[in-house]
């Protein structure tokens, strides 16, 4: 489609990455110029593959899958086999992609696409640790003014956290990364767990993608019945967190969403705290506005929307 916004996403997947990526690649309104995996849920040679198979499942082997950091800047990778599987994306039995992985490394992929396109046309969509957008800006802090905004799924504040009482997973696996994003100066939209709590996997709303008897729809039905085990018994609800596709959600309906701008600091101190993003949502500071802070979602208008678009995929 002419004048479709252009996206890296960004992704450890992860089944509610892979709908994520699902969500952008069966929307015309939405370009996706690469897909960089990082490592997080799972380690680094499971999320490129992963997110092959997604590509392959959707019928877009085309799309350019590159492979990035294998851990965080600084820290011990941490991964998350306990809510997604061994694989990352247990549920459902995908073949195992015949669709090359791109030799290029994520991080020039993301520096070099910068570069090469005109100021504000490329939007990072990151779904994970914030490892290879921080690795871009430092190689080249040239791209960071061109970038036209970040659109990502951390942090938590009004929920806490959902990997220590206080951090967030993708802001806890690589806390020094987030640091570097959230001061870069690009406009930020953050989707916190305040948000995409309250995006829940129903079984009305899984049935229905089964419901749409195409391959995706099982596969997708399969990958949330999956993800949902843990968190509802962890959380006592009717369905798991949909996290991720609530940025891509935003690029194509921000009007299913609000929240405000804010203050957002990452700690990086405390071992109480790690990871912790500290948002001035009363705004009791002076500290600068870097981040439009989701906190609300029409649920039923975003299930509605993942449902029409997952439709039209094979
Ligand atoms: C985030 O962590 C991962 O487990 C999910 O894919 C999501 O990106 C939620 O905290
Ligand atoms: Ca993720």
């Amino acid at each position: 489609m002419a004048g479709a916004r252009k996206i890296i996403i960004d992704t450890d997947p992860g089944q509610d990455d892979a709908v994520a990526i699902l969500l952008a690649l069966a929307s015309p309104e939405l370009e996706v110029v690469g897909i960089t995996a990082v490592a997080g849920n799972v380690p680094l040679t499971l999320t490129e593959k992963n997110a092959r198979k997604i590509c392959e499942l959707a019928g877009r082997p085309e799309t350019l899958v590159f492979a990035g950091a294998d851990r965080p800047l600084e820290r011990k990778l941490v991964t998350a086999e306990h809510v997604h599987g061994k694989t990352g994306l247990d549920g459902p039995d995908l073949p195992k992609p015949e669709m090359p992985l791109q030799d290029k490394n994520a991080v020039d992929f993301i520096v070099e696409t910068l570069m090469a396109a005109a100021p504000g046309e490329i939007t990072l969509c990151p779904l994970g640790p914030l490892t290879n957008i921080a690795l871009a800006m430092r190689q080249e802090p040239a791209i960071v003014p061109r970038i036209r905004e970040i659109v990502l799924m951390g942090g938590g504040f009004f929920e806490g956290g959902n990997i220590t009482p206080t951090a967030e997973f993708n802001i806890y696996v690589d806390p020094e990364a987030a640091d570097i994003v959230f001061r870069s100066g690009v406009p930020i939209t953050m989707m916190p767990l305040d948000v995409t709590h309250k995006a829940l996997t129903s079984r009305v709303r899984v049935d229905a993608f089964r419901e749409l008897g195409t391959r995706t729809g099982e596969a997708t039905a399969q990958l949330l019945d999956f993800f949902e085990r843990f968190d509802e018994e962890k959380y006592g609800t009717d369905g798991g967190p949909l996290h991720d596709p609530c940025v891509i959600a935003w690029l194509i309906r921000p009007e299913l969403f609000s929240g405000r701008d804010c203050n957002v600091e990452v700690e990086l101190q405390s071992e109480l705290t790690l990871g912790m993003t500290v948002v001035d949502w009363w705004r009791v500071t002076d500290r600068p506005k870097n981040a439009f802070v989701v906190r609300e979602i029409d649920a039923d208008g975003f299930f509605g929307l993942l449902t029409e678009r997952l439709a039209t995929l094979p």
